[in-house]
């Protein structure tokens, strides 16, 4: 295997209460990819990414991140490797967003320095960083429950970029935002993603978008990757087979 490869999934299989929700899933992805997972609600989408950040275990078969697996490295070392961004945001309410946007770098600190921080936030440069690529620097000192949608996503995508990892998961990213904000920060995270070669991974409820914005899509249906091609060659005959006998959006 090349040195490029980030994410190597092998004949993994997830059961919940005796039913099976992943099937023998096979998946490689290479450093620098920007791939879309998409396919009907319950195809396993939240299931196969809560495997690769090392949330769940799977049944049967491996998750090498990195050549390592996600559930043999302690908490450090897999922050430096994936990172999610959920679509609730989950961000802490009550503080103000330089500390959510400093808990990126948490397990870089150590816990003495990170409980200081809750108070006096700790080397302040890097929110202040990553908050300006986000455009929303000056809402660094605002209370995090006085933000918009838009504005607590690109404050969760600087945590991130605090936090630096390599392989960036996103379940539903911009699912909960309207349509201007969705694009702004689907073209933020894929751009992002491109000049610091990072690999994202995203689960999309919109085939538009994830034509529109990424390279790579992945048709899961019923617990089974169906189709798994360069955007080009994924046409809507596979886009309808994926979804048929689903209700549409
Ligand atoms: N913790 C759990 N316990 C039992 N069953 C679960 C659990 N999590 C998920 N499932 C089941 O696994 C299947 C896949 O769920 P998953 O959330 O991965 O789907 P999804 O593709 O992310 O769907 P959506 O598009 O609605 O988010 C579903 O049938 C779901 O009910
Ligand atoms: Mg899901």
């Amino acid at each position: 295997m090349d040195n490029k490869n980030v994410l190597d999934i092998k004949k993994v299989t997830k059961k919940f209460n005796g039913g099976t929700v992943l099937e023998n899933v096979n998946l490689s992805v290479d450093r620098g990819e920007i791939v879309a997972l998409i396919g009907p609600s319950g195809a396993g989408k939240s299931t196969l990414m809560n495997l690769i950040v090392g949330i769940l275990k799977p049944d049967e078969g491996e998750i090498l991140i990195d050549k390592k697996r996600i559930t043999e490295m302690n908490s450090k070392q897999s922050a430096k490797k994936v990172g999610m961004l959920r679509q609730q945001f989950d961000l802490v309410e009550n503080i103000n967003v330089v500390h959510n946007v400093l808990i990126g770098r948490f397990n870089e600190w150590g816990f003495f320095k990170s409980f200081i921080s809750l108070f006096y936030p700790q080397d302040i440069e890097y929110a202040k960083a990553a908050l300006r690529k986000m455009g929303i620097e000056d809402k660094i000192y605002e209370s995090t429950s006085e933000l918009s949608g838009g504005q607590k996503q690109r404050a969760a995508i600087a945590r991130l970029l605090v936090q630096n990892p390599l392989l960036v998961l996103a379940d539903e990213p911009v699912s909960s935002l309207d349509p201007a904000n969705a694009e702004n920060v689907l073209r933020l995270i894929t751009e992002l993603a491109k000049t610091e070669n990072k690999t994202l991974i995203a689960s999309m409820h919109s085939i538009e978008y994830s034509r529109q914005f990424f390279d790579r899509i992945i048709g899961m249906k019923a617990g089974k990757i169906v189709f798994d091609d360069k955007v080009e060659n994924v046409d809507n005959g596979m886009i309808n087979a994926l979804y048929e006998g689903e209700i549409n959006e």
